[in-house]
């Protein structure tokens, strides 16, 4: 558990503000997402409405005012405190709580909020507001909006432009404080605690279930609130299906297992690793073959992964690792050059080869301004993940050979996540291990 320190979101609104010019920002929290009939999923906090606040109720609305005078440009619309409702959902922190303790200059009950928006919102010049993602805050502030265009020709004055706020804050969220970083690591040093498990105790005939259980145990006993994302146990030819989530077939003596699985904290800062390893503790010799490969093009990207580069360069750094040891193996035929202009590797490997990570698992940023690819700078965070896929499911190119048996349903991706540093890159997930020799039992 991470201790909750006010101070930090205060920077980070400070900073927001700062940029925002004159415009007022409404960032509305999550709500509670409905698992089926009235049952409905654990809460899931909108990541911008917490970067800003750290406040982890449902239904919350910020308002971030720079128009307003110092001492009234962070309000905060709550669920009030309720014996009755508390009894049931559990404790809220209230008006009270939001001003004491999340450093709200001013609270109200969520049900004033459609009767004091419009208030809040003149004088200022525009309104940044994320259209398309808020149902229940977007007609509200439709309203509130239009009703400053009503009145412009009376008061020559209204913020007459609607905004995205998320261009502002996300070019924030893209570089991590220290604080962040910190988090982060948390994050992974769990999530690789939980890979070393899983393969210590995988053997031939457990079910993919068995290790995914374990794997979400261990993220729940070391404090985190749970898998990041739909974990991926997938053996043999199932790793070839990308997002395989089902995690329900027997593991076979002989077939590889990919995990791709990571933990989640309390504050929602993620992990995200994938590591492949023989579910028998010996790899055959193909599997070797194409693990050496994979292993040998994230060592590569990851070395690539400085201040300075990019992720473009990244990517380009794994693929022609991966087409070269393709080309080497006999399966792809031609000058790697022209194979990566063609795309002729594409059967084999489909995807790109990394995100950024934060808050979100693929966390928000641009990855391009226009022409020119996002610049590394320390403080970014992106995940490095190549892979091989050996199967049936896409048709070799035209001029490529068809692929022996002995090759398919052989799967393998390793992801690490990446911090850039002053000086390169910090392997967040160092702690899973990856070499061959660590991936069997000896
Ligand atoms: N686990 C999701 C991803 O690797 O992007
Ligand atoms: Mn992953
Ligand atoms: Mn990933």
């Amino acid at each position: 558990m991470t201790q909750f320190d006010p101070s930090i979101h205060a920077s980070r609104r400070q900073r927001f503000l700062d940029q925002l010019g004159a415009a007022a920002a409404v960032i509305p929290a999550a709500a509670l997402a409905t698992h089926h009939a009235d049952c409905e999923w654990p809460f899931r906090q909108d990541s911008d409405f917490f970067y800003l606040t750290g406040f982890d109720e449902p239904d919350a609305v910020a308002l971030l005012l720079p128009h307003r005078p110092e001492g009234e440009r962070f309000v905060l619309f709550v669920h009030p405190k309720d014996p009755a409702a508390e009894v049931w959902t559990g404790f809220r922190w209230g008006t009270e709580g939001a001003v004491e303790r999340y450093g709200a200059d001013i609270a109200h009950p969520l049900d004033q909020l459609s009767a004091l928006l419009p208030g809040y919102l003149v004088g200022a010049e525009a309104i940044a507001f994320r259209v398309g993602r808020h149902p229940v805050v977007e007609p509200l502030v439709l309203s509130a909006w239009g009703r400053q265009l009503d009145s412009y020709a009376r008061a020559g004055v209204a913020a007459l432009g609607l905004v995205a706020p998320t261009p502002i804050l996300h070019r924030l969220r893209l570089v991590k404080e220290g604080h962040e970083l910190q988090r982060l690591r948390e994050a992974c040093r769990i999530s690789a605690e939980a890979h070393e498990l899983a393969r210590s105790i995988t053997e031939p005939g457990m079910n993919e279930a068995e290790v995914q259980a374990a794997i979400e145990a261990h993220f729940r006993a070391a404090g985190a609130r749970g898998p990041a994302y739909g974990s991926i146990v997938a053996g043999g030819d199932n790793a070839c299906v990308l997002h395989y989530t089902a995690n329900t077939a027997q593991l076979q003596d002989g077939d590889l297992l990919l995990i791709d699985a990571g933990c989640s904290v309390d504050d929602y800062y993620n992990g995200d690793i994938t590591r492949t390893f023989p579910v028998n503790g010996r790899f055959s010799a193909e599997q070797r073959e194409l693990y050496g490969v994979v292993l040998a093009s994230q060592e590569a990207a990851v070395e690539a992964v400085r201040p300075g580069g990019n992720a473009e360069q990244v990517h380009d750094t794994a693929l022609r690792v991966l087409v070269e040891g393709l080309v080497d193996l006999g399966l792809l035929l031609g000058d790697v050059d022209g194979l990566i202009e063609q795309g002729a590797y594409r059967h084999l490997y489909m995807h790109r080869t990394g995100h950024w990570l934060g808050l979100d698992v693929h966390d928000v940023g641009a990855y391009r301004l226009g022409e020119q690819p996002a610049t590394l700078q320390p403080g970014m965070v992106l995940t490095v993940e190549p892979g091989l896929y050996v199967s049936d499911r896409l048709a070799v190119p035209e001029g490529q050979p068809e692929i022996d048996d002995r090759w398919k349903g052989i799967g393998i991706r390793i992801e690490d996540d990446v911090a850039v540093t002053e000086s390169g890159h910090e392997v967040l997930t160092a702690a899973a291990q990856k070499s061959l020799a660590a991936m069997e039992r000896h």
